[in-house]
């Protein structure tokens, strides 16, 4: 019996790759110096595509796959993917939600507890051998009892507010709509529920619909008490204007996983004493990427058993 033939775009996980080679005829884009040539000769026949959401796929592969049935990425966020683009092609697409959205919760809190208290900072402090017997180490801020805004209070955005309602925090949230099953409070303006916020939590998808939605004048209403965390995408944030705030004493802390033009950091960014930094690793555990690389996995073969993924975006 042939094999379905399928594109991957990027080298996957251990769980992924394995179980693509032993099950598909897999087409490895990566190793291709021309994608767009090699998928020119070789992408008639192929039904499936693997990507994930830091790489996605370019719009221009597409005439190049006529038979393509479906996509299956790895990761919540697909701004890298031109949904609409796929369903008027009557592609399907599948990410890997909900799996994820405890272990991004949990690097949110971390970094806001870690930028709040910071640890950073004085991890670097004691190893450089000093101890505060002069007060010489700045006081931190209190986490406890705190406000704490959310942006996209979606099931990650939930989760971040389940973990802070146990610090007796007080929880607002944006939306574009208010939710009718959460008691949380609603507040239909960006800018005062950035006013209010001592801590604004960024969950929302990225993409053009929030495109420095963190624009100049909310982080200003969040000012130099506030601290912004950002777990979603590093395009909701003006970067530039965050780092003009920042300097201008006018923006208190911001902790980011997430930068706007990845993988460069701006130098300022990275040389600033009030900021906390990750590589873009709010998934990366062991336990969770093993999920995600499942859902994948399950996505594509759930498609070619039923024609229908498991978590289909479009
Ligand atoms: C996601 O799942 O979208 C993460 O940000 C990984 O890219």
């Amino acid at each position: 019996m042939a094999t379905t033939k399928i594109v991957q775009v990027a080298s996957g996980t251990p769980l992924v790759n394995s179980h693509l080679q032993e099950n598909y005829e897999v087409l490895a884009l990566w190793e291709q110096a021309d994608p767009q040539a090699y998928l020119a000769e070789h992408g008639k026949g192929v039904r499936g595509l693997v990507t994930t959401a830091g790489h996605g796929l370019k719009n221009e592969w597409l005439d190049s796959l006529p038979d393509l049935g479906v996509v299956s990425s790895f990761g919540v966020g697909y701004d890298t993917i031109d949904a609409t683009e796929l369903k008027k092609r009557g592609i399907q697409l599948g990410n890997t939600p909900d799996v994820l959205n405890a272990c991004v919760a949990d690097l949110a809190v971390c970094l806001l507890l870690g930028s709040a208290r910071q640890l950073v900072r004085g991890d670097r402090y004691v190893r450089e051998g000093r101890w505060p017997t002069e007060g010489a180490f700045p006081l931190a801020q209190s986490v406890s009892g705190k406000n704490v805004g959310i942006v996209g209070l979606g099931g990650i955005g939930l989760e971040v507010a389940r973990r802070l309602s146990g610090f007796d925090c007080e929880i607002r949230y944006h939306n574009r709509k208010a939710r009718a099953d959460v008691s949380y409070g609603y507040e239909a303006s960006l800018t005062a529920l950035a006013e209010w916020a001592d801590y604004l939590v960024l969950t929302c998808v990225g993409g053009p619909a929030t495109y420095h939605l963190i624009n100049r004048e909310v982080l200003l209403a969040l000012g130099g008490k506030g601290t912004v965390v950002n777990v979603s995408r590093g395009t909701v944030i003006d970067e530039q204007a965050m780092i003009a705030l920042l300097q201008q004493d006018k923006l208190g802390f911001a902790a980011l996983d997430v930068f706007e033009h990845e993988p460069e950091v701006p130098q300022l960014l990275r040389e600033h004493e009030r900021v906390t930094l990750m590589p873009h690793a709010a998934s990366a555990t062991v336990e969770t990427r093993l999920k995600m690389s499942q859902r994948v996995i399950d996505n594509l073969d759930r498609f070619f058993d039923t024609g229908e993924v498991i978590s289909r975006v479009v």
